[in-house]
Order: C-alpha cells, then structure tokens, then sequence
C-alpha cells in the first residue's frame, strides 16, 4: 500500500508538523506500507524523497531540497500518480502511484480544510477529519457556536473582524461591559498559542486586540478562568469507534496563564525536535475521577456531534473556583497526533497509527 505522508505547508505551525510527521513516519508500519514522504514548503512546493524521513536533514532546508524531486499529484489513467514537477524529455516521470495520503499539518492553509480539499479533489482517501469538519475545527468561534447550540459547555466570547480595528473604543466598551478583566484574546484561527494574550486592564486589552489582528482577520475575547486547570483528552475513531484516550494536563512552565509556543514545543527538547512528546505533562491528569469520566464523554460526544475523524485533541478547561467544566478548543491533527495519550492505555503508536489508516480506507 502507497502511503503518501504530507506535512510541512504554509503555516506558521509549519516546524511543529515537521516533528509530528517524523515521529509518525518512524513508527509507521513498513511492512504493510511503503511511506513517500510529500513534505511542502513554507511557499507550498511539494517535495518529495528518502530524506524526509530524517528530522536531521531539516537542519539545512534547502541542501536537503537539493537530494529530494519536486513533485506534484495529479489523478490520471484511473490512479492518483506523485509525478515528477519538471518534466524529463524521457524516461518516465512517474515517482508512485498513491493509494491513501496521511495529512500530518498543523494550522490554516493545511489543517483547516484546505488541504483535505484537494485530497479530496484528488478522489484520493485520506487520513483524518473530512473538509468541513477540519475548518470547524480551526474556527475557534464557528466551533464555539456549534457546540453551544447542541448544549455543550463553552466560555461565552466576543468576536471582531479586522474591519472594526479602527473602532477600538467600541470594541473595548463592549468587552468591559459583558466581561470585565482579565480576558484572553485569540486570533480566531491558529493553533499552538500564536497570537494569544491576556487582556489584564484596559491598556494591555488594546495591546493584545492590535497583536491578535497582526495573525488573524477575525478575532474572539472570552472572559480568562483565573484558577484554570487544563485538561486535554484525545479521541480516535469515526462516529461509531469513537474511543477516548486517558487525560493529560499540561504543566505551566512559567506562573503566566497560556502556554507558549515555545514552552510548548522549543522548551520540550533540544531545538523542539522533541515536540508535543516532551511538553511537561501530568498523565493520568490530576482530576477526580467523576471529573475524568465527565470529560471523557464530553469529548466523545463532541467528536461525534461535529463529525470528527482520525485522531483528534480536545481541549478542557476546569474553572477550579467554580469546579465547571468548559471545552476551549478541538485539534483535528493534534501535535505527536496525541499519540502518548494512548500508550498508558496499551495502544502502541504503530497500532494507533494502523487503526488510522484503516479508517481512512474503510
Ligand atoms: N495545534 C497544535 C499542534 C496542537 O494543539 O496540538
Ligand atoms: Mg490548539
């Protein structure tokens, strides 16, 4: 079976899907499948060769470049085919046939829907959420609304477009009066805490709505948990297999509130070559077990309610002064796909994997 891994794209998680597509593609079974590895650059040409399946090669992005082929998918003579990008006068251009693509990405441009699209599109089966379900998943508000509505609980928030920067006094004015401080403001569609910050008075709120435009054209502001315990919780499978994973809780590396981008994968190992794998994290979380259980439904149910595939991470909150439970957000293709989650429940990464593809050629 030809199992196309993608990864990289226009996005600025880019680095992070690096590590993740690494770390799958060494534990993929290669007896079964044979991996050709598509990585695509920050400007969305796609490579593809051995080397990419060494995060050491990423070291020297464009001497790696120079012993891989530029490549591109078409769909021709019933199959989908990786074909060499220039083509040769003779000889043939064929690099593969393709049976299945894993897209291993993070963020807009290639999470969000854009790429499942053009597999899609392709008519070729691929691993993980379908296109609308992807793009929910990165638009923390479109989200938000949906699963407020099926009655899930959810912080309340304010939205604003880039349209209304100029409007700031509106903006703030509304945010005071439903909320007051501290609020947390977040670019409505990155991942891995870009752009996020808190709102602590009136000044650093304007601070953190300017910074958050600088990422995104829509923005949401929602009131800040001050005794905030995270908790996350991957669910695998499709609607009928849908599975929780144990729960994780993230372990603030400084006293401020949100987790960095670096804390979250440059602090973890040498460079973030480690990634998500190393992030400091308490797993079984620290909840009591009717805590644990509520999230571990909650989270199924969420996975089924927005049509989720593959191996999702959902994100929890516990307001500790209150003891409610709030989802904050859902990750399509979570960093390390999660995969740690599964293996105190004795689900080694290669099965996890396996039961992955299998879905996506079901
Ligand atoms: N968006 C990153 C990779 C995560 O939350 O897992
Ligand atoms: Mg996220």
């Amino acid at each position: 079976i030809n199992l196309a891994v993608l990864f990289g794209g226009r996005s600025v998680e880019h680095e992070v899907s690096v590590i993740s597509a690494v770390q799958a593609m060494a534990s993929i079974n290669k007896e079964k499948y044979n991996i050709i590895p598509v990585y695509m650059t920050k400007k969305s040409e796609f490579w593809t060769g051995e080397k990419l399946m060494d995060i050491n090669s990423f070291k020297d992005i464009p001497a790696l470049l120079k012993e891989c082929t530029e490549c591109v998918f078409v769909r021709s003579e019933g199959k989908v085919q990786l074909i060499r990008q220039k083509m040769k006068k003779f000889g043939s251009n064929l690099i593969s046939d393709i049976d299945v693509a894993f897209p291993i990405v993070h963020g807009t441009n290639v999470e969000d829907g854009a790429l499942q699209g053009y597999l899609q599109t392709l008519d070729l089966p691929y691993v993980g959420c379908d296109v609308l379900a992807s793009a929910i998943g990165m638009d923390k508000f479109v989200m938000k609304i949906l699963l407020k509505d099926a009655g899930f609980p959810v912080l309340d928030c304010c939205r604003f477009s880039s349209y209304e920067i100029n409007k700031m006094d509106r903006m703030v004015e509304e945010v005071e009066k439903k909320f007051g401080y501290p609020v947390i403001v977040k670019p409505i569609n990155l991942g891995s805490s870009v752009g996020i910050s808190k709102g602590k008075d009136r000044d650093s709120l304007i601070k953190s709505i300017e910074e958050a435009f600088e990422f995104a054209d829509r923005i949401l502001i929602e009131p800040c948990v001050v005794q905030l315990k995270e908790i996350n919780c991957a669910v695998a499978g499709d609607s009928e297999s849908a599975e929780a994973s144990v729960c994780e809780e993230p372990v603030q590396a400084s006293g401020d509130d949100i987790l960095s981008y670096d804390q979250k994968y440059v602090g973890g190992g040498k460079g973030g070559s480690k990634g998500m794998a190393t992030l400091k994290r308490k797993i079984p979380a620290d909840i009591t077990p009717e805590q644990d259980e509520f999230i571990r439904k909650t989270a199924v149910d969420a996975f089924r309610y927005l049509g989720l595939n593959g191996v999702t991470r959902i994100d929890f909150m516990i307001d500790m002064a209150t003891d409610k439970v709030y989802i904050n957000e859902i990750n399509t293709i979570p960093g390390s796909l999660a995969f740690y989650l599964w293996e105190p429940k004795g689900v080694k990464y290669t099965e996890l994997l396996e039961r992955l593809i299998q879905l996506a050629l079901k």
